[in-house]
């Protein structure tokens, strides 16, 4: 079954919504077969696959080249493609544009924006236009500079009442799913049940509507920064290393190539 943003919207309330990231081909291939249902191509990939400190240095260029990439991988997966920084904050008429190409040019099923109640002009526009959006709320990983670094949100009861209204805004600006990032579990409860569309957590807590993971933490690819909320599911680094250290001894004593991998 190919998923939409509407099919995804309807699971609220009956079956946990499961979502990863993915930023090539083979990796979307793999996830999309394990039957994860939506596929973030995250501005994260500035990070795991760049190398740069934060999300911030990431372009249209590179995040269009990865979503198409990971759409060629993906058969039945929802392709959200995280607009990057600064590709929809100066203007509406500019998120737009670079929103129109992540569907037209790199195939993407929606988009995803950070930002509260501020945000509902932008987001209004993009739904009107016929361009699914997934919000993101809690810690915004693209407003670091503003927020003094990766702090947990709503901690504070105007921060966290702050938050509510703005779930509630994003739901009532036609967004069909949120992501709350970083948040405590009671917030995460009182968001998910303050909404009619699914809430899916990253850092917050059991009781989110679904769950997302960068998927280099799940797979132990990335150690520069771990969040306490990131499970490694495996450590493939570690594994990785060792076939590596395998080849290069086979090469060096000349055990490989064998025969049977030779013409
Ligand atoms: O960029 C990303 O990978 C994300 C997820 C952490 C939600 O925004």
């Amino acid at each position: 079954m190919k998923w939409t943003a509407c099919k995804i919207k309807k699971l609220k309330g009956q079956q946990k919504i499961v979502c990863l990231t993915a930023y090539d081909y083979s990796m979307a291939r793999i996830i999309d077969a394990a039957g994860v249902q939506l596929i973030l191509v995250g501005d994260s990939l500035a990070m795991t696959m760049l190398g740069y400190e934060n999300t911030l240095p990431v372009t249209m260029v590179e995040m269009l080249q990865y979503t198409a990439a990971v759409v060629r991988g993906t058969k039945e997966a929802l392709v959200v493609a995280d607009m990057p920084f600064m590709s929809y904050q100066a203007s509406i008429e500019q998120g737009l544009t670079n929103a129109g190409r992540f569907i037209k040019r790199a195939g993407a099923g929606a988009v995803k924006v950070e930002g509260g109640a501020f945000r509902v002009p932008f987001i209004r526009a993009l739904v009107d236009n016929g361009i699914p959006v997934l919000g993101h709320i809690g810690l915004t990983p693209q407003s670091i500079k503003e927020m003094g670094g990766y702090k947990v949100q709503g901690r504070k009861v105007n921060e966290a009442r702050r938050l509510v209204k703005d779930a509630k805004a994003l739901a009532k600006a036609g967004v069909f799913s949120i992501v709350l990032e970083g948040v405590p579990e009671p917030l995460g409860r009182e968001i998910t049940r303050a909404v009619k569309i699914p809430v899916i957590g990253i850092g917050a807590g059991r009781y989110c509507d679904g769950q997302i993971l960068v998927t280099h933490d799940l797979l132990g690819l990335y150690s520069d920064f771990t969040p306490k909320f990131a499970k490694r599911y495996v450590d493939l680094g570690f594994a990785m290393k060792k076939a590596f250290q395998s080849y290069k001894r086979e090469v060096e004593t000349g055990a490989f190539p064998s025969k049977e991998h030779c013409y």
